[in-house]
């Protein structure tokens, strides 16, 4: 198949944008961006389109796919009702980071939802991607536009490395913003639980729902709780290099990732530092500046870059800082245990 890149900087390109969406409601496959990663879209109420998307991912068939929409109306024909909690969190994170687990009417079909009762939607903020969706009149089922297990995709240039030849269009619209994927809110339960945390915080979702959980089976890699969400029990988000993980007292990170550095130096190695950390390591291969860790935000955005950055590199060994777990550092660690595998080295 012939991939056609579209680059679409602003809302304004709307000839571009209507390629895309006409290519949505054509039942073509079209890599859009969001303000966390870039999605892999298709009509996601058509099995055969869906299959498709399974089949361009490689994806696992009973994971089950996100519905994105362009406007909160269009979920009530998705869904069999709107609890008041969800409405709560549609009308206070929507558009954004948030996707959220409802029992799914008919219309659904069960490709989309993996078989299960209950189908995830979500509304991006992404004023490119909303635009597209909206113009498409199409509900658009989006997984991250990677290979599966790869990490996912936060400018086209990654769609393009693991996609090309197997979808119709990739748009490009430069990096996304939030740069790792959206928490996944399951409001089916009570209290309701967070299956995947990510841009909106375990902290923002106690604003409104005080008792709300977090499933622990996606936060310990080591525990052997089978995670809630399907997709969380796959090798994930991980660069082709073996990758370690280390926690703990910050002085005691450098040092160990240093000690281990110094010990093998025929292998090539690259570390995931911070702005505060950069300056202490020596004789690194590949070294990345995350960002700063005032700044949890910016280290959320460069997190798969720079995964998929130590692979282009060549790199052996990724050795990577960790962070707390809480605020958007939880999403983060989540991301950077599976990545590693669990291979992971805490309380330093
Ligand atoms: O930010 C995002 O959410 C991105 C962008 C493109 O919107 N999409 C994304 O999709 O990350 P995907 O397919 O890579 O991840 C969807 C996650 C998977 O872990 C899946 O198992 C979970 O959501 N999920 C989907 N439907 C579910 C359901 N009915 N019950 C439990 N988990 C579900
Ligand atoms: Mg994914």
């Amino acid at each position: 198949m012939n991939t056609i890149v579209l680059k679409i900087e602003n809302t304004n390109d709307l000839e571009n944008i209507d390629i895309a969406a006409k290519a949505l409601r054509d039942g073509k496959l079209v890599v859009f961006p969001t303000e966390t990663v870039y999605g892999l879209g298709g009509d996601g109420l058509r099995p055969d389109v869906i299959d498709k998307i399974f089949k361009a991912k490689g994806r696992p068939q009973d994971n089950p796919l996100i519905l994105h929409v362009g406007d909160i109306s269009s979920v009530d024909i998705l869904v069999k009702e709107i609890p008041d909690v969800a409405r709560d969190c549609m009308e206070m994170f929507w558009p954004g980071p948030l996707t959220i687990i409802f029992n799914k009417s008919d219309i659904v079909p069960l490709e989309a939802s993996a078989g299960l009762e209950t189908i995830a939607v979500r509304m991006p903020s992404h004023k490119i991607a909303r635009e597209i969706i909206r113009r498409s009149g199409v509900v658009v089922a989006g997984p991250s536009a990677n290979t599966s297990g790869r990490p996912s995709p936060t400018r086209a240039e990654h769609a393009i490395e693991d996609l090309s030849g197997k979808v119709d269009y990739i748009v490009d619209s430069g990096k996304t913003i939030v740069g790792i994927e959206s928490t996944v809110l399951d409001v089916t339960v009570d209290p309701p639980m967070i299956l995947r945390p990510g841009g909106v915080t375990l902290e923002d979702l106690r604003v409104l729902i005080p008792n709300v959980e977090i499933d622990r089976g996606i936060i310990d890699e080591n525990d052997n709780l089978t995670p809630k969400s399907p997709g969380q029990k796959y090798k994930h988000y991980a660069p082709k290099a073996e990758c370690i993980l280390f926690g703990g007292n910050l002085n005691n990170v450098i040092k160990e990732i240093s000690r281990r550095i110094a010990e093998d130096p025929s292998k090539k190695s690259a570390v995931l530092a911070t702005a505060e950390t950069i300056d202490d390591y020596r004789g690194v291969d590949i070294l990345i500046n995350l960002g700063s860790r005032e700044n949890l935000s910016e280290i959320a955005s460069n997190v798969f870059d720079a995964l998929r950055r130590c692979d282009e590199e060549g790199a052996d060994i990724i050795y990577v800082e960790g962070f707390e777990f809480r605020g958007l550092g939880a999403g983060i660690m989540n991301r950077l245990l599976k990545a590693s595998g669990g291979k992971v080295v805490l309380g330093l």
